[in-house]
This record gives C-alpha cells, sequence and structure tokens, in this order.
C-alpha cells in the first residue's frame, strides 16, 4: 500500500512540474492559430506595445556537441521527408537551446523578411520582445536569421512587400542579392545554351 502510495505521490510530482513547464511556456498575449505563412503561427490576443515581454522561447538547454548531434538528426529527417523544422537557438559559445517540446508555443512563430518581434537572450533564457507596437490578430514574426548559404532550402513566404524570397538573416540580405543573380546568369546560359539551334552554312 506504501509503495502504491509513493507511486501515486511521484505521478502527482511529475504532473506538477509538467504544468508548470506548460504554464511557463504560455502568455496571455498570444495564441496559436493556422497561419497563411505556413503551417500553424502566433498570434496576438490583444494590443501589444513596443518592447513589451510578449512569451518565453522554453526549451531544453544542451551543449555544442549534442546541439550538433540534434541538428545532424533533423538536416537527415528533412532530407527524407522534407521537414524542415528548426527549434535549436544559439544561447552563448558552450550552449543552445532546442525548442522543439510540445509546450513550447513560441516555436511556432514563423518567420518574417518584415519581422514585428526579435528575440533576446537573457542569460541562458530566450524571450520574445515586439519590435514595434502590434494590433491585435497579427500574425508574429521574427528574423530566424539562416546564413545565406542555405538560401535555396528555405524559399520565404512571409508575403510582405520587402519579401527578400528566402528565409536568410537581414544582415546577409546584399550577399543573396548577388547569389541569386549569379543563379539566375546560370539558369538564363543553359537555357541559352539549350536553345541553340543548328543552322546551315
Ligand atoms: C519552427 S517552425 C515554425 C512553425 C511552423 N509554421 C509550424 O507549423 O510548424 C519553422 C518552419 O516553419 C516554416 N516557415 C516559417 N516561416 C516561414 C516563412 N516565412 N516562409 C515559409 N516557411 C516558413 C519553415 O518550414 C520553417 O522551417
Ligand atoms: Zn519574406
Amino acid at each position: 500500500m506504501g509503495k502504491q502510495k509513493s507511486k501515486a505521490e511521484k505521478t502527482a510530482k511529475l504532473i506538477r512540474k509538467m504544468k508548470k513547464l506548460w504554464e511557463e511556456a504560455q502568455s496571455e498575449l498570444c495564441e496559436v492559430r493556422n497561419s497563411a505563412i505556413h503551417g500553424r503561427g502566433v498570434y496576438a490576443s490583444r494590443p501589444i506595445k513596443k518592447g513589451e515581454k510578449i512569451i518565453e522561447y522554453v526549451g531544453e538547454l544542451i551543449d555544442k556537441e549534442e546541439s550538433d548531434r540534434r541538428a545532424h538528426i533533423q538536416a537527415e529527417r528533412a532530407e527524407k521527408h522534407g521537414d524542415a523544422a528548426v527549434y535549436i537557438f544559439t544561447v552563448d559559445d558552450q550552449y543552445d537551446l532546442d525548442g522543439n517540446l510540445p509546450w513550447n508555443t513560441a516555436r511556432l512563430i514563423n518567420h518574417s523578411c518584415e519581422p514585428n518581434c526579435e528575440a533576446w537572450i537573457d542569460g541562458s533564457r530566450i524571450f520574445i520582445h515586439a519590435l514595434r507596437a502590434i494590433k491585435e490578430g497579427e500574425e508574429l514574426s521574427f528574423d530566424y536569421g539562416f546564413d545565406v548559404d542555405t538560401w535555396e532550402e528555405h524559399p520565404c513566404r512571409c508575403g510582405k512587400k520587402s519579401c527578400v524570397g528566402h528565409i536568410v538573416s537581414r544582415t546577409q540580405w546584399a550577399e543573396l542579392e548577388i547569389k541569386k543573380r549569379a543563379k539566375q546568369a546560370e539558369v538564363e546560359a543553359t537555357h541559352q545554351s539549350r536553345n541553340r539551334r543548328p543552322r546551315l552554312k
């Protein structure tokens, strides 16, 4: 009986812990809905002021070795199934944060070329803040900061006027433009050489 009670207590403790973790990752300022950009997204559930802390991006703090191992698995999965969601954030030189947890609502925030939010690191925690005033019902977004080297793997569908067509860090947009032009020239050259007709002399 005593043994049974301790098992029940352990379960109750675990449930309390899970509930606490889940509550920490929720925010009254936003909610999950289907997104026009991709899959599900996160939307403002009331007007949000510029600079306001919206939600914590919770996850598991992992070292770089473990982070590389998980990134490798994700890349393999992406190659097989085309499911390329990335949830790992760089925290500092030693640690990363893997936000691939079902209760981490912030993991569903999509990328935009004109983002209204920004991720801020506070110690080893990450918070999503408003970059400007956000209206109720607006989809939240931030710059994923992806490297320009992977531009072809990540088409962007943010739909903004200034969309550069690919999920690439704003800091590398100039480089992206050069790469896009080079690719276009390559495509045109291939097209021209294929369409050359034999001529009689
Ligand atoms: C962390 S998830 C974001 C949540 C995602 N919408 C979902 O339902 O799982 C990141 C993935 O969402 C997609 N995504 C996010 N922003 C996007 C955008 N601007 N354009 C196209 N796809 C986007 C990409 O597939 C990206 O790898
Ligand atoms: Zn875009």
